[in-house]
């Protein structure tokens, strides 16, 4: 990204890790269905490669993804890391099979989760770990305090919590610092609105999942396509852009496996809708 860019672009992680605020997600780099090997591990690579030289510092991943396989291919292609890049992991989901996501939140099991990402990362300390989901069957406190405890060994710098509700981000904050939430959120699904609202009042970045809705915001034909006309973008790039102006402690994490669609989704930090374009989009 551009120097001009980076003032308005960035985000402080936990008020001291600056990142730019548009990242990429990194479950699209495995098999059909986050399940195994991508069939082109070579444009994966290239992905994440051309990520990091567009000046995205800022990857998401997660244990499950694969299982294993998108961690183990950033460390193998990324690793040694350049000094700002904060790679952002999750455990307390387990898989069974592709498409198939269970959440465990037992201790040990984070625990065991957690020193696996470090492995397969190829790092001392991971600087976002955030807790997938919140096992039901599991005592809240007990997966809340697991995270402190590994933050205090110094196995993780920040803890973050993914698909949760503000009463949930309150209980956490009583046993550990708190400086993400990563929940579902696009231009056509604003559920999590409240819990915007909350991180923005209380900085906590809010890391939106699904924000070209699997690409059907990116599809031209959409709704998207005569603001996108206006600016010669794509609809997609709209989408990011309105993600991008809807609140500073947005930071979308488009996930792709194609190295033209990251191209696009990464030029879309330059374009800057009007405000009347906000707010005929946010409606
Ligand atoms: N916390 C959670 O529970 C959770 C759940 C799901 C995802 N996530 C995270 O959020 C990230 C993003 O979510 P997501 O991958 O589900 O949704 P997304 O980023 O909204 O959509 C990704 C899909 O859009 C396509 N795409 C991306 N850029 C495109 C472009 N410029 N033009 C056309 N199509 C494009 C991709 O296909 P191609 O590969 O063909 O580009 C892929 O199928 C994930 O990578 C992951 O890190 C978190």
């Amino acid at each position: 990204m551009s120097e001009e860019r980076l003032d308005t672009a960035t985000f402080e992680l936990g008020g001291d890790l600056p990142v730019n605020r548009l990242g990429f997600g990194a479950m699209r780099i495995t098999g059909e269905g986050i399940w195994g090997e991508p069939e082109g591990p070579e444009e994966s690579r290239a992905v994440l490669r051309r990520a990091v030289e567009l000046g995205v510092n800022l990857i998401d991943t997660a244990d499950s993804y694969g299982p294993d396989v998108s961690e183990r291919l950033i460390g193998e292609t990324l690793h040694p890391y350049p000094e700002d890049l904060v790679i952002a992991t999750k455990g307390g989901l387990v898989r069974g099979g592709p498409g198939q996501w269970e959440p465990n939140g037992r201790p040990e099991h984070l625990r065991e989760a957690c020193e696996g990402s470090l492995k397969r990362l190829k790092l001392e300390r991971i600087d976002l770990y955030q807790l997938h989901r919140i096992d039901p069957n599991v005592p809240e406190e007990e997966q809340f305090g697991i995270l402190s405890e590994l933050r205090d060994e110094g196995k993780i710098r920040y803890v973050g919590l993914s698909e949760v509700d503000v009463e949930q981000i309150q209980r956490a904050q009583e046993v550990v610092p708190i400086v993400s939430v990563q929940n579902r959120y696009n231009l056509t699904d604003r559920g999590s609105e409240d819990v915007l609202d909350y991180c923005e009042r209380e900085g906590i970045a809010f890391i939106p999942w699904f924000p070209l809705a699997t690409g059907d915001l990116a599809r031209p034909g959409g709704t998207l396509d005569e603001i996108a006309g206006r600016h010669d973008a794509t609809p997609g790039q709209v989408a990011l852009a309105w993600l991008l102006a809807r609140s500073p402690v947005m930071l979308p994490i488009p996930g792709t496996s194609s190295v033209e669609h990251l191209e696009e989704n990464v030029a879309a930090t330059d374009l800057r809708l009007t405000d009347e374009e906000i707010a005929e989009l946010t409606g």
